[in-house]
């Protein structure tokens, strides 16, 4: 929720009090120069203890609350039948609708099974865009990702509500020259992670739907951020003002043939499931789920998070709760607009994301400049954020660099874990870092892994800019901070 205080000026509110705290540190510059070195210049391999404030990502980040920590305390360990997943599938039922539920330990572990049981070589995904481990799982199988976004999906300077959404014509065509049969599934992802979290209208998605049947197309919805694209559909489409989150989801829900969602985000716990009303659909998916997950009843999860899982399924239709993030990015984009800094607009889900294409236009896009700026930010105030660029694309199959469509840096702001003073914190140290940016240049690998390489590959700076920028901070901020 946000309040227009009476200066004006719009703020976002926490609709919750904090009452378990976990301390940090600031670890000052030349500590996190040494720090970005042993992590060969990839923020996924700094230690927590050297960053100031994780803004990696909100998976698995975010603040539980005290029901889903007291349901954790009932759970019932059970190989099998166990009550707490009974509870979630009546979570699930009474909140998005469908019947039937498989738990997965995590998001990409749904995908890996709808892979296994959907996808033959050759076969096509069309989708919205795609997400790095949906990519993997789809290749993997033999299967090709293609993506049908509007153009202005690109457009990082946009006042566009749905940048989320699949052109139809696009879909139309896909249908056409690949025929029915070799289209998998269509895929919509709810909002779309590396677009900069960017949503899809509900009147996007019903008319995916008509397509998809029209041809017995099967609708597969990711719901990772489901509660955020609820979120987006109620303030930004017409018609939708009035509706609740709850009704918005149920809508939406009416719409897809099989929901897989990764818990980590909207739910707060770490976990996945797959929902779905087709029996056809469940017996495919729940033969491989013993193989690589565990039993029905709990599918790799503890069954401690199975319980928060369904609280928090259910927290998540609360309007606060669904907008605790967005309102947060909305502020965090306006403040860093407000001091010139390139960003994408418009705000959407989980991060704020620095354009780096425009921050460090100097660098080019075989040099990663997006992972070199996430570097600096690190370097300029001890925040963490990720590379969503070319770094994070791997080569194709003959070893070709992939020039990603966008090279951002995503700060994500994990729902109800961080406060105002730190987002203006970081905006001041990145607005700072702008007026600096002439300092940074680019990257080299020295360690590049043949998949998903952002993760553990490691690279060095093209130069000394590292050692001039924390110099330059020095100057300004002097050595303790
Ligand atoms: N789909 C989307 C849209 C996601 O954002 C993610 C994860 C997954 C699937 C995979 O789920 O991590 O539980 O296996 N996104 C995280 C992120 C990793 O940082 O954005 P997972």
């Amino acid at each position: 929720m946000s309040v227009k205080l009476s200066n004006g000026r719009e703020i976002p509110i926490e609709m919750h009090k904090v009452r378990i705290v976990q301390r940090t540190s600031l670890p000052p510059a030349r500590q996190r120069l040494q720090a970005i070195e042993a992590g060969g210049y990839n923020t996924f391999l700094l230690r927590t203890k050297d960053l100031f404030i994780d803004m990696l990502t909100d998976s698995g980040t975010n603040a539980m609350s005290d029901n889903q920590l007291a349901a954790m305390m009932v759970s019932d360990d059970a190989y099998a039948g166990s009550e707490s997943f009974y509870k979630l599938a009546a979570a699930v039922k009474e909140v998005l609708g469908f019947d039937r539920v498989l738990p997965v330990h995590q998001g990409r572990a749904a995908e890996h099974l709808l892979a296994k049981a959907f996808i033959k070589p050759g076969m096509v995904v069309p989708m919205n865009y795609h997400f790095t481990t949906t990519r993997a799982h789809i290749e993997l199988a033999g299967g090709k990702v293609l993506e049908i976004f509007a153009d202005e999906a690109l457009n990082t300077q946009s006042s566009h509500p749905f940048k989320g959404n699949i052109d139809l014509n696009k879909l139309q065509d896909v249908i056409r020259t690949y025929g029915p049969d070799k289209v998998a599934y269509v895929r919509m992802e709810a909002t779309t992670n590396l677009l900069g979290g960017q949503p899809f209208s509900m009147a996007n998605l019903r008319e995916v739907k008509r397509i998809a049947s029209a041809h017995n197309i099967p609708l597969v919805f990711d719901g990772s951020l489901i509660s955020e694209n609820a979120y987006f559909i109620k303030t930004r489409e017409p018609g939708y003002e009035h509706k609740s989150i709850q009704d918005i989801m149920l809508e939406m829900m009416s719409h897809v043939d099989i929901l897989y969602l990764s818990g980590r985000k909207s739910t707060n716990v770490r976990g996945g499931l797959i929902a779905t009303n087709n029996p056809d659909y469940f017996t495919a998916l729940l033969n491989w789920l013993p193989v690589y997950e565990g039993f029905a009843t709990y599918g790799g999860m503890s069954t401690k998070e199975v319980e928060a899982m369904a609280v928090g399924i259910r927290e998540m239709t609360d309007f606060h709760v669904a907008g605790s993030a967005a309102d947060f990015v909305k502020y965090f984009v306006e403040r860093l607009l407000e001091n010139n800094v390139p960003v994408v607009t418009p705000a959407g889900g989980l991060a704020c994301h620095l354009d780096a294409r425009r921050f460090v236009p100097h660098i080019p896009q075989h040099q990663y400049p997006a992972a070199a700026l996430a570097a600096a930010v690190y370097l300029a105030s001890g925040a963490r954020g990720m590379e969503r660029g070319t770094l994070s694309t791997d080569r194709d199959q003959s070893g070709n660099e992939v020039m990603a469509d966008l090279e951002l840096v995503r700060l994500a702001v994990p729902r109800r874990v961080y406060t105002m003073s730190h987002i203006e914190y970081v905006v001041d140290r990145v607005s700072w870092l702008y007026r600096q940016r002439e300092l940074i240049q680019g990257l080299e690998f020295v360690h590049e892994p043949p998949v998903l390489r952002f993760f553990f590959g490691r690279l060095r700076p093209l130069g000394s800019w590292s050692q001039q920028l924390v110099a330059a901070f020095e100057r300004d901020f002097g050595s303790d901070c």
